[in-house]
């Protein structure tokens, strides 16, 4: 099957009702963890590289290895995401190697660090959605900052984030704004602020409606309950893998997640795309310190990565199957993206706003 557009998926998810993981890849044992786990749960696949992976990774690796997983499983439908694209630049590049989806991020501004204003996400948003729906490419938007709702910071992970202090205000999407920002840009799927942020320190407690608003999810819902909500840092920071981690020689001190139940509660009020990164990484982690403390002979790379990538299956296992994907993966047959981008010529996947 080629590749396909997340629009596809995630409209096939909104029907069906159930949520996708779209776990972020920088290398070929999390692309086979991933991989193999939607083929034992006959799961629909989204993958996405960050501008830290293209960095480790490199733009040509990271994009030949979501092809080679295309090759290897031709049955599975597959998303290849680019994941916050910091300008308009970065995600015309993203589309011209072949990415069949895209994500603009103007909630902030081209450093990837400064909140932006409103009219800046909008007119940025607007222009990629313009150039990538003319060739079938999907689109997703953010509106609010990720942060903490603990100590209102912002989430910087891995180079990219906002820094520094924020008010509830700019930590929480606002539901009329949400609309009107769909309404505008047109984007395919929104991925909104509740209280979450990348990385393995989100919570320093088991997250509560206060720092945690799922509540917020159900007012956005409510007044687009067309449009296909995003949830970034939503990692449930495993605890078992945290113990294994410092039993281990880790050193990592206490962090909570976005715990499981939350995420399909959020699934069944719109929530369609759940990014997860660090759960794959606290695994493989896990995984490598265990194998080199028990095996301390072991030279072999390939055998201590072996149990890293059987970890970060297990985990996408979990994932797919409580998100409600298994099974999906053999119902969806993929569009051509030239078909997508003939549908958006003629406005039949507008978005609906009351
Ligand atoms: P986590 O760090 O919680 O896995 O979030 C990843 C993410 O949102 C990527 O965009």
């Amino acid at each position: 099957m080629p590749l396909v557009s997340l629009r596809q998926l995630l409209d096939h998810a909104a029907e069906h009702r159930y949520g996708i993981p779209a776990f972020n890849v920088n290398n070929l044992e999390q692309v086979k963890a991933i991989m193999a786990a939607a083929d034992e749960t006959d799961s629909p696949v989204i993958m996405q590289g960050s501008a830290g992976a293209r960095k480790y990774a490199g733009e040509a690796y990271l994009r030949h290895l979501i092809l080679a997983a295309v090759e290897a499983h031709p049955h599975v439908p597959v998303v290849m995401h680019q994941d916050h694209g910091a300008s308009p630049a970065v995600c015309v590049q993203a589309i011209r190697s072949g990415f069949s989806s895209v994500m603009m991020d103007g909630s902030l501004l081209a450093d990837a660090k400064t909140p932006s204003s409103y009219d800046y996400n909008v007119d940025t948003t607007r222009l990629v959605v313009e150039m990538a729906h003319a060739v079938g490419v999907s689109v997703e938007g953010e509106l609010g900052v990720l942060g903490s709702l603990e100590t209102l910071a912002g989430g910087k992970e891995d180079g990219h984030g906002a820094e520094g202090a924020m008010t509830r205000e700019q930590l929480l999407t606002d539901p009329a704004q949400a609309a009107d920002f769909v309404n505008s840009t047109h984007v395919d799927a929104l991925a909104i602020a509740i209280g979450t942020s990348h990385g393995a320190y989100k919570f320093t407690r088991k997250p509560d409606g206060e720092i945690l608003a799922i509540s917020r999810i159900k007012e956005i819902h409510a007044r687009i309950p067309n449009t296909h909500l995003v949830m970034h840092g939503s990692s449930s920071v495993p605890q078992e893998w945290l113990a294994v981690i410092r039993e281990f020689g880790g050193e990592m001190p206490e962090t909570w997640g976005v715990p499981v139940e939350q995420i399909q509660e959020g699934i069944r009020n719109g929530v369609r795309k759940v990014n997860i990164d660090t759960d794959i990484r606290l695994a493989m982690t896990g995984a490598m310190r265990r194998t080199l403390a028990r095996k301390r002979s072991e030279f072999d790379p390939r055998k201590i990565l072996k149990e890293a990538q059987l970890a970060a299956k297990v985990l996408c296992r979990e994932r797919y199957e409580a998100f409600g994907c298994a099974g999906m993966g053999p119902r969806i047959r993929a569009v051509p993206l030239e078909d997508m981008a003939a549908r958006y010529a003629e406005r039949a996947l507008a978005p609906v706003i009351r």
